[in-house]
């Protein structure tokens, strides 16, 4: 293993001012967001929309990697440029989506198991070769009625522990992501109850698969309360659990801690990422990797036409810039009506 390589990596992804896209929408996930804005999800209409992102001017300034998925990474800008050559220019670290999808658990309703470790070791071999340096794993995690199940929270921790060995074997930076899901009625402390069983099953794992974690990033969930709870906590109070929870169930080695948006608005994501950050130092960079929370006034303004390309990126580079700001705890949602 290749720790220094592993390390350089995963601390550019998390240098100052600067977080991770996630544009690793599964075809899936993309129809949903294309049926949004009336455009069918086509391959060409899916390039075209990742070649206005990735295009953005400017967009390196705040945006250090950007997560991909199978097809994308093998797809090029209009000028042939493979995309993962047009991010390293703009300076950009390209990583790719690995896991296949949460499934059901078998024998436990209403949970899932991420799959995905069949064939990883060649798989990954294949992203390293396409400039792939990173890559991503999502387990998610529901809270109910009796769950999350600590056989759910395991079976997902050990699968992430084994990819993630397989990662750093190849040199590419494991992002272990388990998410502990918004849906539902829940508290915020029914939130941080889960999110601390989860991260205690991955940390005990990972160090059992001998994983390095100067050479991971974690990305979790904020602490927050059900998307359907009748108390919605405010920020301070998301920022306090939130850094509470990760004090005390993620190691101070791991250099990185790199938030999913997970169903906020962009706004508020914007809003309680500089809550944390205002509350600094902390024993790891407090970082984004959104994908809803960078995209949603982009893909809205882009439509699927061509002539709306320039305005779209305008939306994407104003939100990288306002997340970019939050790093530091140096947003105000003043900043927001402002030109990018
Ligand atoms: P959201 O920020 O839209 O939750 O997406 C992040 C992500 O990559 C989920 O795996």
């Amino acid at each position: 293993m290749d720790i220094d390589a592993l390390r350089t990596t995963a601390t550019a992804l998390v240098a100052p001012g600067r977080g991770i896209l996630a544009a690793d929408e599964s075809t899936g996930t993309i129809q949903k967001r294309f049926d949004s804005i009336g455009v069918d999800s086509t391959e060409e209409h899916r390039r075209a929309y990742r070649d206005m992102l990735f295009t953005t001017p400017d967009l390196g300034d705040h945006i250090s990697g950007v997560i991909l998925f199978d097809e994308t990474i093998r797809q090029s800008s209009a000028d042939g440029t493979p995309f993962p050559e047009v991010l390293e220019k703009a300076g950009m670290i390209p990583g790719i989506k690995v896991d296949t999808g949460a499934k059901p658990l078998a024998l436990f309703p209403g949970e899932t198991v991420t799959e995905g470790l069949d064939g990883l070791r060649g798989r990954l071999a294949g992203y390293a070769e396409l400039g792939a340096r990173f890559a991503k794993w999502r387990a998610t995690i529901f809270i109910g009625d009796g769950l999350p199940t600590d056989q759910a929270i395991r079976a997902n921790a050990h699968a992430m522990a084994r990819y993630a060995a397989l990662c750093q074997e190849a040199t590419l930076v494991p992002i272990v992501e388990p998410e502990v899901l918004m849906d539902g009625a829940h508290t915020i402390d029914d939130c941080e109850i889960a999110t601390a069983r989860t991260l205690d099953a991955l940390y005990t794992e990972l160090a059992d698969a001998r994983v390095q974690l100067p050479g991971t990033l974690l990305k979790v969930n904020m602490v927050l309360s059900g998307k359907e709870c009748p108390i919605q906590a405010g920020p301070d109070e998301v920022a306090e659990a939130t850094i509470r929870c990760l004090t005390a169930h993620v190691p101070a080695d791991v250099p990185g801690i790199v938030f999913l948006s997970g169903g906020q608005s962009d706004e508020d994501a914007t809003i309680h990422l500089n809550a944390m950050n205002v509350r600094g130092a902390h024993p790891w960079e407090l970082s984004f990797s959104y994908g809803r929370a960078l995209q949603a006034p982009s893909l809205k303004a882009w439509a699927g036409a061509e002539a709306n390309v320039e305005t779209a990126q305008r939306a994407l580079a104003h939100r990288a810039r306002m997340n970019g700001l939050a790093r530091s705890g140096a947003y105000t949602p003043e900043l927001e009506g402002r030109a990018a």
